[in-house]
């Protein structure tokens, strides 16, 4: 794109590096700026140029068309150096093959086998926390969100040496992912600790990954998960390509679904409970939900229809943390938003950060509100302005999954603990990898009796 561009531009960009100070310095600030410029502003980050589509049915028209506004742009290209082909990162041409042969994985059907995981888990971690502990929110959560995947994952089967080093190795090459995107290719060569470390990761993951595999398909037993789906899958439409994922594609979805299921779902339960001990009034009525829903058993598949608060918690924390704030596309060929000539070869960024941000679609957009989702709301959201999960074809794969898995997890939690803030704690939004991090986030785990009054020990513990 030329500097005749007929897009608007924020202010104060620097001569070589553009807006990528105030970007870094004030990231969703930087974004939720931008609307007030235009529905598209173009924005310049060192030598990249970008257009944000700042609009919600501009947003759209990007998310239906996914052939033209392909997966690309910096996000995703650092992301193939280790997700490789895999469902989130192929390109159109290898998607629509590779979503018939995983969607059976995340059929209605199979939910309530991996909410049982789900679940399990989520009680088994509460059920270790002490009273009065304190509680390093995010990787407790972190924690317990990696092992419900493994379990749905690879059921039981995973050697502890072999999963530890993966798992290692798997957040070595997440948390470069930031510094990467930002570091123009002769320099992510040099040989730093930082550099030298994600080159090991990325060079060890795959192998131990093709161990897992071929030791499972040498065993050639079905344990219903999603890796022996993955292995048996097939294709039912006839076609040139493979019928089956080739071993390497298996390799690649198991990636994608690590990095695809366990910072995000972490990320936004961190934030519900931060927001929760921001406001009393909601924890309150959640934990009477929970108390009302299951007198102190543990929650199940069947249960989730009746916590509906929870379920709405959950969704106004998605508005307000999009765990993916800010989302690349490339255009393969030359077209038109709005009235606007894109060429091809143009970043374009979506943002559900940005829309679920603007004041005029979200009355009020800073305040958590749960009950802007229930039923009797007279004014409810947009549709097309509600995209935690992105939009058409290429929309999350797990959503339905991790929304149960999630309310599970939270009812789980509300049904023993209140989780009190710290004093004197500063929580930030720091962008860790793609995902979008409540940082600082500590908090003190007071317990629950099962009729949801504190006892008098509890009482008198931080508030
Ligand atoms: C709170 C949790 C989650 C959030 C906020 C989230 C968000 C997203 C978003 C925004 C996209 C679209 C990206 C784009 O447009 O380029 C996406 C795609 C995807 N997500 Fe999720 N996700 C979550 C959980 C999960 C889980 C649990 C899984 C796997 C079990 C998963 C697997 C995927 C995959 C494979 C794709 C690519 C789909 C395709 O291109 O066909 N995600 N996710």
């Amino acid at each position: 794109m030329m500097n005749s561009s007929p897009f608007p531009t924020p202010a104060k960009g620097l001569p070589l590096l553009g807006h990528l100070v105030p970007l870094l310095r004030d990231p969703l600030g930087f974004l939720a700026r931008l609307p007030a410029r235009g529905d598209l502003v173009q924005v310049r980050l060192g030598p990249l140029r970008a257009l944000v589509v700042c609009d919600p049915d501009l947003t759209c028209d990007v998310l239906r068309d996914d052939r033209t506004f392909d997966k690309g742009g910096p996000v995703y290209e650092r992301l193939r150096e280790f997700a490789g082909n895999g469902l989130a990162t192929c390109p159109y041409g290898d998607h629509r093959r590779q979503r018939r042969l995983l969607q059976p994985a995340f059929h209605p059907a199979r939910l309530p086998g991996y909410a049982r995981a789900a679940a399990a888990r989520a009680a088994e971690t509460t059920g270790s926390w002490q009273d009065g502990q304190i509680l390093d929110v995010l990787a407790v959560l972190q924690e317990l969100t990696v092992r419900i995947t493994v379990d749905t994952l690879f059921s039981t089967t995973v050697p502890p040496d072999l999963l530890t080093q993966a798992l290692s190795d798997l957040n070595t090459l997440v948390s470069g992912l930031t510094v990467r995107m930002a570091t123009p290719p002769p320099m992510d060569r040099l040989p730093t600790l930082g550099n030298r470390r994600y080159h090991q990761a990325r060079a060890r993951l795959p192998r131990l990954l093709h161990r897992l595999v071929s030791e499972r398909q040498a065993a050639g037993t079905d344990h219903g998960d999603l890796l022996s789906m993955l292995l048996t899958a097939q294709d039912p439409v006839p076609g040139p390509a493979e019928q089956r994922l080739t071993d390497t594609e298996v390799i690649d979805q198991i990636v994608t679904f690590f990095l695809g299921a366990t910072e995000t779902a972490a990320s936004t339960l961190a934030w519900a409970l931060h927001l929760l001990g921001q406001h009393p009034e909601t924890e309150r009525r959640l934990h009477a939900e929970v108390d009302a829903v299951l007198g102190g058993r543990p929650a199940t598949h069947a249960d989730l229809p009746r916590l509906e608060l929870t379920g709405r918690i959950l969704t106004e924390t998605l508005r307000l943390w999009p765990s993916a704030w800010g989302v690349t596309r490339t255009c393969t060929a030359d077209t038109h938003l709005d009235r606007y000539p894109v060429p091809a070869g143009t970043t374009i960024v979506y943002s559900p950060y940005l829309l679920h941000h603007r004041a005029d679609l979200y009355p009020d957009p800073e305040r958590f509100d749960p009950d802007r989702w229930a039923p009797e709301n007279p004014r409810p959201p947009r549709r097309e302005a509600y995209i935690p999960f992105g939009g058409g074809a290429r929309k999350c794969i797990g959503e339905r999954f991790v929304t149960s898995e999630m309310v599970l997890a939270l009812a789980t939690i509300a049904t023993r603990w209140r989780l009190r803030p710290l004093p004197g704690t500063r929580v930030r939004p720091t962008i860790g990898g793609p995902t979008l991090n409540p940082s600082g986030l500590r908090m003190c785990a007071i317990a629950r009796t099962t009729t949801g009054i504190s006892s008098p020990a509890n009482r008198e513990k931080p508030q």
